[in-house]
């Protein structure tokens, strides 16, 4: 066996990698729908899984829609089911057409068109269309990242059932060994040594499986769209999942968002270190993405803001609805959020320092 020896490469110069920025890029409604009648004209695969990766054209092996998240159409006819699967990679799933059951760890969903909802990392899940109508979804997931670092883990038809840590009742167990290690506060800025035990046993923060009904959404959000031509923020609700504290995320990685543009409404020009994916799934609008021009309408997907892509959104004629799902949560974990809210503001590392401001307050105390 030959012996593997680390190279040294000289960084002295101070030479650096460039980013490599992947175009912003619409994929037509059109082709989506080719796609969907492909997968449900094949044979039914192993495991009843038709699915299509949607890659951007820069991508690598592995890597999605953006280098970060993938995007893949699902789609099931009637009356079939897929297999159980687990990995470690997590979801945030958007039904687009027809209806059906998901099965999330002990969680029965029942979904129909618009309905979105989340499958955690290592949760066994399946899918069944027990309804009449051919049922297609997207789900949206860090699997590029995870394969990038070389962990992810999938299990087709997992046979053991992983207790659930954060049921009620498998914490009251009460003694844990983290209680007698050792944390011992260092130095004089708050830093700690702490015992083995705090790194096998972190504290558990409940993560289920979440459903984001469309049909609640939808009726709260009339209230963003009518917050005015002068309002300075994004017309959308965060569907916020508890379990991510203050990283503001659907899942631990990504947030979704649904927007509600009225007609002829015009976004400030703004940049983030996280890449957004968006599917406008009624009306029509036109983006500027790093200096080009693009058009689109219901039915569109679009990689819409490449990380840190100068970007600005607008609606046309009949206003819009959007699913935006971005990488923000994990920058955020990661420490590595730089926002720009506009081309003037300062450049910030949201979570670690103060982010910017929209004249919400100003709007609301005018009325
Ligand atoms: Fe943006």
């Amino acid at each position: 066996m030959t012996e593997l020896k680390a190279n040294f490469v000289d960084v002295s110069n101070g030479e650096r990698r460039e980013n490599e920025e992947w175009p912003a890029l619409v994929v037509p409604r059109a082709e989506i729908d080719r796609e969907i009648e492909r997968l449900a004209d094949i044979d039914r695969p192993a495991h009843g899984r038709r699915a299509s990766k949607v890659v951007h054209p820069m991508a690598r092996v592995g890597q999605g829609l953006a280098p970060g998240i993938d995007v893949t159409i699902n789609v099931l006819k009637p009356g079939e089911e897929t297999a159980p699967i687990r990995h470690n990679s997590s979801q945030v799933t958007m039904c687009i057409a027809g209806s059906g059951k998901a099965r999330i760890g002990d969680r029965d969903i029942a979904f129909g068109r618009y309905d979105l909802w989340t499958t955690p990392g290592l949760a066994t899940y399946r899918y069944r269309n027990d309804g009449p109508d051919l049922q297609v979804f997207f789900s949206y997931s860090n699997a590029p990242l995870l394969e990038l670092l070389e962990v992810h883990y999938v299990e087709d038809e997992p046979s053991v059932q992983i207790p659930d840590a954060a049921a009620p009742g498998n914490d009251a167990a009460g003694k844990r060994a983290r209680d007698s290690a050792d944390d011992i506060p260092i130095g004089s800025d708050g830093a700690r040594l702490r015992g083995y035990e705090f790194l096998i046993d972190p504290d558990v923060v409940p993560n289920p499986p979440l459903l984001f009904p469309w049909q609640e959404v939808e009726s709260r959000l009339s209230r963003v769209a009518e917050l005015g031509k002068d309002y300075t923020g994004r017309r959308l609700y965060l569907l916020y999942n508890p379990a991510t504290l203050g990283r503001n995320g659907t899942t631990h990685s990504f947030f979704a968002t649904i927007a509600k543009y009225p007609p002829n409404t015009v976004d400030q020009p703004h940049r983030h270190a996280s890449a957004a994916i968006n599917y406008y799934f009624a009306g029509n609008g036109r983006s500027t993405v790093a200096g080009r021009k693009f058009v689109w309408e219901a039915g569109d997907l679009m990689l819409s803001a490449p990380g840190w892509a100068v970007h600005n959104h607008a609606s046309r004629d009949q206003g819009f609805y959007a699913l935006t799902v971005q990488d923000h949560p994990m920058h955020i974990a990661a420490d590595s959020l730089i926002w720009q809210e506009t081309l003037k503001a300062p450049i910030v590392n949201l979570g670690s320092q103060y982010g910017a401001q929209t004249n919400r307050a100003e709007l609301a105390a005018a009325r």
